[in-house]
């Protein structure tokens, strides 16, 4: 993301009033961090999964030593673009959350704690609310991802900017069968144009902010928020990101992310895009 001839504001190293190219749109980040992690267990079902005093969900467990979230954090803060931070957490989390992270990021902009809602969609709504309002991107983003690699945050970024909303995703490489209740395999379902989304889900804000008033619309369960994007009829490219990009479900996704960190994750020349396509 190039730093030009923004009125917005302004960039080191380049005298207001002279072209270097268009303004840097600026970004809200919005982590959803309020899930209760119903399917991660420690084994054995013994023990602490979280620091002493942090609240007993998925995105307080130490990984590699840290929070899930302070992996999470780390990715956005660095990003010059990026202008607030919010994160909605379990609603008894939050007293909690501001004293452990505090109410800043490395860069200094906002870190914002609020209390998530009874699903995602109203986790996100929750944190749409506290924003100030004046950027120009949202960034959504499961905090229990914490492998996400800037180059796709900032791919996500260009293609939002430019066609209004985009998902981070994988094309699905698996056979896929559609199973009936008895778990016996219905049929198999070509995977041809089939993607798995993940997130950073990446939107103008005038484009997420129409969709999240019209969320009560919606008729069934919705599971990610560029659904929304689509249920209003608005387009939403898809931008190609990592498998490494894991969710933390489960305590072997915990263990993955682990063992990539181990092996040097990102990997030489990924940070820089270097995957090709195919
Ligand atoms: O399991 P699920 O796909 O809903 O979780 C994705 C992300 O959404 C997680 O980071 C989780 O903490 C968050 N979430 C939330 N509020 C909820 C449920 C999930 O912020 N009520």
């Amino acid at each position: 993301m190039r730093c030009g001839r923004s009125e917005r504001r302004a960039c080191p190293g380049v005298p207001a009033g002279e072209s270097q190219g268009p303004p840097m749109p600026t970004a809200t980040v919005i982590l959803p961090a309020a899930g209760r992690g119903a399917r991660f267990a420690m084994p054995g079902g013994g023990g602490r999964a979280s620091p002493v005093g942090a609240p007993e969900t998925k995105v307080f467990v130490s990984l590699a030593g840290r929070p899930v979230l302070a992996h999470t954090l780390d990715r956005f803060a660095a990003l010059e673009a990026v202008v607030e931070v919010i994160v909605p957490v379990p609603p008894e989390a939050v007293a909690w959350a501001r004293e452990t992270f505090g109410e800043r990021v490395a860069s200094g902009r906002p870190l914002i704690f609020v209390g998530g809602g009874e699903d995602r969609v109203e986790s996100v709504a929750e944190a749409l609310a506290a924003s100030d309002g004046k950027s120009d991107l949202v960034v959504i983003h499961d905090a229990v991802r914490p492998l996400v690699r800037r180059a796709v945050v900032e791919e996500a970024m260009r293609v939002a900017l430019e066609r209004g909303a985009a998902v981070v995703g994988w094309p699905v490489d698996h056979t896929v069968k559609r199973v009936s209740d008895g778990r016996l395999v219905a049929e198999t379902v070509p995977r041809e144009n089939l993607w798995l989304a993940q997130t950073p889900q990446v939107f103008r804000r005038d484009v997420i902010a129409r969709a999240y008033e019209r969320r009560h619309h919606v008729v069934g369960r919705v599971t990610d928020d560029a659904q929304l994007v689509e249920a209003m009829g608005g387009r939403v490219a898809m931008v190609r990101g990592d498998v490494a990009n894991v969710k933390i479900t489960t305590i072997e996704d915990l263990r993955l992310c682990e063992a990539l960190l181990e092996a040097g994750w990102p990997f030489e020349g990924e940070e820089q895009g270097g995957r090709a396509d195919g």
